[in-house]
């Protein structure tokens, strides 16, 4: 992969790049837990977004995406959001950031390309913010601090492209330790890495499907856990977040909210505590435990949060049927894009087959489907 990019950039620039990779994410369990406070368990994937740079002596940036076979051109200063090319905006908000923050940012050349399915909730963006600001910052010959640099990635898409999303996939992306999946305190941002339990795998498959409701449908779902929050802060003051809600303070008060209200945060409340059974379960290699959080993640995120989809529900409906696997539930956002299975290491390949042709039976499409691979977490890498 290094040779192709770097020949690919030379071929396009005239000179040779230096090469950075950061990996996609899928979250194991603790699904819109992260802007609640709470607690998550993402592993990186084995995807990545790829990026060839070389800096510049003025401040202007050219990017080219071999994935959308396009190249943009910009000027340091004049970084105005633009809805024309959206996944430029990815690239103007981490140059927005990273000026915002005092990086003395080059103008740079630039050439992308991504092994992540983009809008399957794997977190093509965060893999390309990520990527872009440790290349940034190494080309400025900065300083990098990881978590510091994680944080102005998740600003550049809270202040920048307008996603209200959280920190969880910034950081996997930027310190998750290979072999391991990360136990995250989205409070404090400590955490704890977690041995993925030997002798069975993550299969992810994608729907091919993206509801439209996904766009509007996170920031409402934000709003609603806020509002769960506001009115039992007012029954007591100790709740900041949801993520202080034990669960008798949500029964008490749950006929006095508003329905949809209550099962969001229903569903915010008991997924933060199956994080915690999952780092048990992990840790004990108790994988039919695992599988068994998996499966009521996904029953909560249908009923309660409701971000899941007819296609979602069909697809880890197929995956439990099969045998060697322990749990299958929906991953990131929702509303279409990817569900993962917790398989046997030596059904993978029976049971992968059989997930693929039966969901291409119903859907009339055949998914893509991806075995998460041990990987480092974002870097430079030797050309
Ligand atoms: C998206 C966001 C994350 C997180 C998940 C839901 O992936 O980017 O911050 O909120 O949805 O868990």
């Amino acid at each position: 992969m290094q040779r192709g990019i770097g020949a690919r950039f030379e071929a396009l620039y005239g000179r040779s790049p230096a090469l950075y990779r950061a990996p996609g994410r899928v979250n194991i369990i603790g699904e819109y837990c992260d802007f609640n406070e709470g607690f998550v368990m993402p592993v990186n994937t084995g995807l990545h977004t790829w990026l060839a740079a070389a800096p510049r002596a003025d401040r202007l940036c050219r990017v080219h995406s071999t994935n959308f076979d396009a190249t943009q051109t910009f000027h340091l200063d004049s970084l105005e959001p633009g809805d024309e090319t959206p996944w430029l905006d990815y690239v103007k908000g981490v140059a927005w950031v990273l000026q915002d923050e005092g990086v003395r940012a080059p103008g740079l050349d630039v050439l992308i390309h991504g092994e992540i399915p983009l809008g399957g909730g794997l977190s093509s963006s965060a893999s390309l913010e990520s990527v872009l600001a440790y290349a940034w910052l190494d080309l400025a010959g900065a300083e990098i601090n990881l978590s510091e640099m994680a944080q102005w990635c998740r600003r550049a898409e809270n202040e920048y492209v307008g996603v209200q999303c959280g920190i969880m996939d910034q950081y996997v992306i930027c310190l998750c330790p290979r072999g391991h999946a990360m136990k995250l305190d989205c409070r404090s941002l400590a955490f704890a890495p977690v041995p993925l339990p030997p002798g069975a795998g993550i299969l992810v498959v994608e729907t091919g499907v993206h509801h439209q409701l996904s766009e509007g449908g996170y920031n409402t779902r934000r709003s609603e856990c806020e509002a769960a929050v506001t009115a039992l802060a007012a029954r007591d003051p100790h709740v900041e977040a949801l993520r202080d809600v034990a669960p008798a303070l949500l029964e008490a008060h749950g006929p006095d909210l508003e329905d949809a209200v209550y099962r969001r945060a229903r569903h915010v409340v008991g997924e933060i505590r199956r994080v915690h059974a999952a780092e048990e379960a992990m840790r004990n290699h108790d994988l039919p435990a695992l599988g068994a959080l998996l499966n009521a993640s996904h029953a909560s995120l249908r009923d309660d949060f409701e971000v899941s989809c007819e296609e979602l529900d069909t697809l880890t409906a197929i995956a439990r049927d099969c045998p060697g696997v322990h749990g299958s539930r929906m991953v990131g956002a929702g509303w279409g894009g990817c569900a993962i299975a917790l398989v046997d290491d030596e059904r993978m390949e029976s049971v992968r087959e059989h997930v693929v042709s039966e969901y291409a039976r119903h859907a009339g499409r055949t998914p893509w489907s991806h075995v998460v691979q041990d990987t480092h977490p974002v870097g430079r890498v030797a050309a």
